[in-house]
């Protein structure tokens, strides 16, 4: 019943159902008592209208006062008469009528042989006062219901001299009530059994369209926009389902562009090249990129704090209310991996004032920091470079001014210092303007097709006097039919010049220095230049293009170095669009490579 209750077809069937069961009962009880009472006003009227019939007759019979047996055969011949005329006229109740005298003792009755005869009828006793007077009887033996009729004779004087006593059972008219109630209940059953089938067919078609629309409610929820709700009438419902739909398409179109911004921010997240984390009012991330995470160099979780992702020197005080910029160091340690970021870190408000969160942009500027450092080193070393040879010169001119120079053989000596030392200042210089003008790109490359044994077989005349005088055998080896390449011939004897006197430096005696050219990936030529010298030790390997690295300073110096020359050289094969590379084995020799490409128009200069 309960469970009934929770489903709307089965409230209604319920509620029109108990609805018409009342409306029944009440018309019910209204039209019986109402047939009921006009059944017996009729039933009284016809006892009514038989007295009086009998009436006249039996006020002459009483009047005449003959011997009682004679009036009471007299008596007995009228009723038989009416007895006979209700037979005849179809009146079939069964009726029982007495004549009584004025004391109330029975005269004559309707019944063969009545017992009553003779003896006092009490039940007619107790009316008083009017001429006629009806009531029901309950016979206590059988149960039954009879309606009694007494009417009192009276002679002209108005004197009492009888009384008519009718009495018939009920029984007759209690059984056609009853059928007629039958009847009532018949068709109200049918009534109700017909409203209930009614109702649920016509509850099906409010139900049916609300159980359709909360099956798409349910799926909307579960994030399916795309079925509709069938739109069957133009009632209530169908106006119901209608803006269901619409809300539907609302949804969908509102969702679709949601996602579509999402995509958008996430796309645009995704693609900058700055890292971007955003933030909670109380640190906790929110939204972060791809950058982010490989900068930092592992994932970062949503709702991980900010202060825990990044290492910054000061903490950020939450919730941030004005634009602050940070410099992050990541890995300080580890020069490979080292990394130098800025963090901008805006706030982030809902309306004008609420502080809801701060964004971060993070670049990289490690780079600029990379360069920035080398700048500040360059100025130092240059300064430094420039102030040795510069004190070594002033020391010995004053040493001449302070009376060396009157001995003629002292002087010489000095004058010869001071002229390497400014020698080596003017080629310090000048490897410095070269550098300068090749990172401004002003150098003039003057391009020419050259073979390679052109190329290397004067450089390698130049050696040799050399390489001979310190009793290094040097070797040139030269692949045959190799294509031409298309160069700044004084700039590749500049490169060669430096790579070549480099290994003639480094190398000992009775060592070997084998200059080499060979294709290489179809459209480079690679040649190098290897010795047997001393080698470089891992950790300076991949340093000596900087400007001023070198190995051993003070060696390089008393070589004649001014630690420029493979900056330089780096710089003129890069113009080439070629690679330059060393390899080493500490105290085993050192082999200094560059390609240059084949094809003349990737040999473009620029
Ligand atoms: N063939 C080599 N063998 C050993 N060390 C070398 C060789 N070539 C270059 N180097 C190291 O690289 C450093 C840088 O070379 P470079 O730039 O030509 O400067 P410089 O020759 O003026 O010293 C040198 O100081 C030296 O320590
Ligand atoms: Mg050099």
């Amino acid at each position: 019943m309960f469970q009934a209750f929770k489903n709307l077809q089965w409230k209604l069937v319920v509620i029109f159902s108990l609805l018409i069961l009342i409306s029944v009962q009440l018309i019910g009880v209204t039209f019986i008592s109402s047939l009921q009472k006009f059944y017996s006003d009729d039933f009284i009227e016809s006892l009514r209208s038989q007295a009086n019939l009998l009436y006249d007759p039996l006020i002459q019979v009483l009047v005449e006062n003959k011997s009682p047996a004679d009036t009471k055969t007299e008596l007995d011949k009228k009723l038989k008469q009416l007895l006979f005329l209700n037979t005849k006229t179809g009146t079939t109740t069964t009726v029982e009528m007495e004549i009584l005298d004025e004391q109330g003792y029975v005269l004559s009755s309707s019944t063969e042989n009545s017992k009553n005869i003779g003896k006092k009828n009490l039940r007619a006793q107790n009316s008083t006062g009017k001429l006629d007077s009806t009531f029901i009887r309950k016979d206590r033996a059988t149960g039954r219901d009879y309606q009694t009729y007494i009417k009192h004779l009276e002679n002209e004087n108005q004197q009492r001299i009888g009384t008519i006593y009718i009495e018939a059972s009920l029984d007759p008219i209690y059984a056609k009530i009853r059928s007629i109630g039958k009847l009532l209940f018949q068709s109200a059953s049918v009534t109700l059994i017909t409203t209930a089938i009614l109702i649920i067919v016509l509850s099906q078609t409010i139900t049916t369209p609300l159980k359709e629309i909360t099956k798409q409610a349910t799926a909307m929820a579960a994030g399916d926009f795309n079925q509709q709700v069938a739109v069957k009438s133009d009632d209530e419902i169908g106006r119901l389902a209608r803006a269901f739909n619409y809300l539907a398409a609302h949804l969908r179109r509102a969702l679709s562009q949601n996602e579509e911004e999402r995509e958008k921010l996430e796309t645009v997240l995704a693609n900058m090249s700055d890292g971007v984390i955003a933030t909670d009012h109380k640190g906790n991330i929110i939204v972060k990129n791809r950058w982010v995470e490989k900068m930092i160099g592992h994932d970062i979780g949503l709702g991980d704090r900010l202060k825990d992702v990044l290492p910054m020197e000061e903490d950020i005080s939450f919730p941030l209310d004005h634009v602050h910029e940070a410099y992050i160091e990541l890995h300080p340690n580890n020069p490979d991996a080292f990394m130098m970021l800025k963090a901008t870190f805006t706030p982030i408000k809902r309306g004008d004032k609420e502080l809801v969160g701060l964004i971060a942009v993070l670049s990289d500027v490690t780079e600029e920091e990379k360069l920035d450092r080398q700048r500040k080193d360059f100025v130092a070393n240059v300064s430094h470079e420039l102030r040795t040879p510069l004190t070594t010169i002033k020391s010995y001119l004053e040493a001449l001014k302070d009376g060396a120079i009157h001995q003629p053989d002292i002087a010489t000596h000095f004058l010869n210092v001071a002229d390497t030392e400014a020698e080596r200042m003017a080629r310090l210089i000048s490897d410095l303007l070269q550098l300068s003008r090749l990172d401004a790109r002003k150098s003039h490359f003057e391009q020419q097709p050259i073979s390679i044994p052109h190329l290397l077989q004067p450089v390698y005349e130049r050696f040799s006097m050399t390489c001979k005088q310190k009793d290094i055998t040097l070797r040139l080896e030269v692949d045959e039919h190799l294509p031409t390449v298309v160069v700044d011939r004084d700039k590749m004897d500049q490169v060669l010049d430096n790579v070549i006197s480099n290994a003639v430096k480094y190398t000992p005696i009775n060592g070997t220095i084998t200059i080499k050219a060979v294709k290489v990936e179809s459209d480079k030529i690679q040649i190098s230049i290897a010795d047997t010298g001393l080698g470089i030790p891992k950790k300076d390997l991949n340093r000596l293009f900087e400007r001023f690295y070198r190995v051993d300073k003070a060696r390089s110096r008393t070589l004649g170095g001014t630690g420029l020359g493979l900056s330089i050289a780096q710089e003129i094969i890069h113009a080439h669009k070629g690679e330059i590379w060393i390899e080493s084995e500490y105290e085993q020799g050192t082999t200094v490579f560059f390609t240059l490409p084949i094809r003349s128009e990737a040999n473009g200069i620029n």
